[in-house]
């Protein structure tokens, strides 16, 4: 079975369940998960079975939808109380990526705008909502990849860090939909290296599984070696995905990702942040403002060896995210367009945040 022809998350045919794609099986094993309560949704959201901003934006529209759909009343301020503790809840699972929270608000206002029509058709709106939220997401991806792709050119080398991939989001991913558009449009030359992501190895576990399974020139390499690649010659692009950029066009992503800026700059290759609009957080001003998953230690010290490999009782620092700054970005590619520094100009002008 190719993961890649799964939905990452999807919500069953007879709607008592999501169907999730166990991310942290891959590429081994292509499990894929059926979990109906909202305290299973919820780890499978912290535990990174289901994960990437797009994909738990995703996820949590479904969630709530499913969630809410079994609040039995039939009185509406009741059940708008009973969604906002599942919504609260839900929201709790992980902080950083910002669409968690946007998909959320999104069908928090569906819900209280339809809040004078009986429960059971504000059921059937919020199942709707969350479904025009996953279709919106392949558009919004498709989109980056158009204008990603008019990025590149024949030959280059392209380096990628961490999974905003298909697997990251409904379809074609941020920062590889540019490579699946230039596929499309038959282009064979391009190359991409993956850093393989310490600690939890989504650039080698996902990154390089999809883009390899696409059958993309793909080179695996760990973190410390993405300078000796740069200094080599063999990168002309970076591209990125984003979990939450404020207005200033500071940009967090999966840690790691602002040293890989800082060499780009250094090297003097072109860094791109792709992100979908839902991505970027016009209520904060600066990257200080977001906050920063901390996670356990045991994912430095002891996950993936087979054996532990530090010594017990020694400090671990486990931050899963860090802070690019607006200026080591070349350009944020939304699915609205290319923004260009001084960021805040450019997404008003875009219309982000209205
Ligand atoms: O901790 P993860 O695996 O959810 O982190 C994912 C990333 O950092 C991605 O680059 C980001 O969410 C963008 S996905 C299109």
């Amino acid at each position: 079975m190719n993961a890649l022809q799964l939905d990452t998350v999807r919500l069953s045919a007879d709607r008592t369940c999501l169907e999730i794609l166990d991310q942290t099986l891959l590429p081994g094993t292509v499990k894929v998960l059926n979990v109906s309560e909202i305290e299973d949704i919820w780890e499978a959201i912290k535990l990174l079975r289901v994960r990437g901003a797009p994909a738990i934006g995703v996820c949590a529209g479904y969630a709530i939808a499913l969630t809410a759909s079994r609040i039995d009343t039939a009185d509406q301020m009741k059940f708008c109380e009973e969604f906002m503790k599942q919504k609260e809840y839900l929201a709790s699972s992980r902080p950083t990526a910002v669409n968690l929270f946007w998909a959320l608000d999104r069908m928090e206002r569906t819900m209280r705008a339809s809040l004078t029509r009986p429960v059971a058709e504000i059921k059937e709106i919020l199942f709707t909502e969350a479904q025009a939220i996953r279709d919106e997401d392949v558009a919004i991806s498709r989109s980056i990849g158009e204008i990603g792709f008019g990025l590149l050119k024949h030959g280059d080398g392209i380096l990628t860090h961490c999974n905003a991939g298909t697997l990251a989001t409904a379809k074609y991913g941020t920062a590889t939909a540019p490579m699946y558009v230039a596929q499309e449009h038959g282009w064979t030359d391009f190359r991409v290296y993956c850093d393989e992501t310490r600690p939890l190895l989504q650039g080698a576990r996902l990154t390089a599984f999809e883009l390899h399974n696409a059958g993309i020139d793909t080179t695996l390499i760990c973190d410390n070696m993405a300078s000796i690649t740069m200094k080599r010659g063999l990168v002309n692009i970076v591209f990125v995905g984003c979990d939450r950029v404020t207005r200033n066009g500071d940009a967090a992503n999966k840690i790691g990702t602002s040293g890989v800026a800082i060499l780009a700059k250094h090297y003097g290759i072109p860094f791109y942040v792709c992100a979908p609009s839902s991505t970027i957080d016009m209520s904060l001003e600066t990257g200080d403002q977001i906050p920063i998953e901390e996670r356990a230690p045991e994912e430095v010290t002891e996950m993936w060896y087979s054996e532990r490999m530090a010594p017990e009782g020694v400090k671990v620092c486990n931050p899963a995210f860090d802070v690019t700054d607006h200026s080591l970005i070349t350009g944020i590619i939304t699915e609205k367009g290319l923004c260009k520094a001084p960021f805040d100009k450019a997404f008003e002008e875009l219309g982000i945040g209205k």
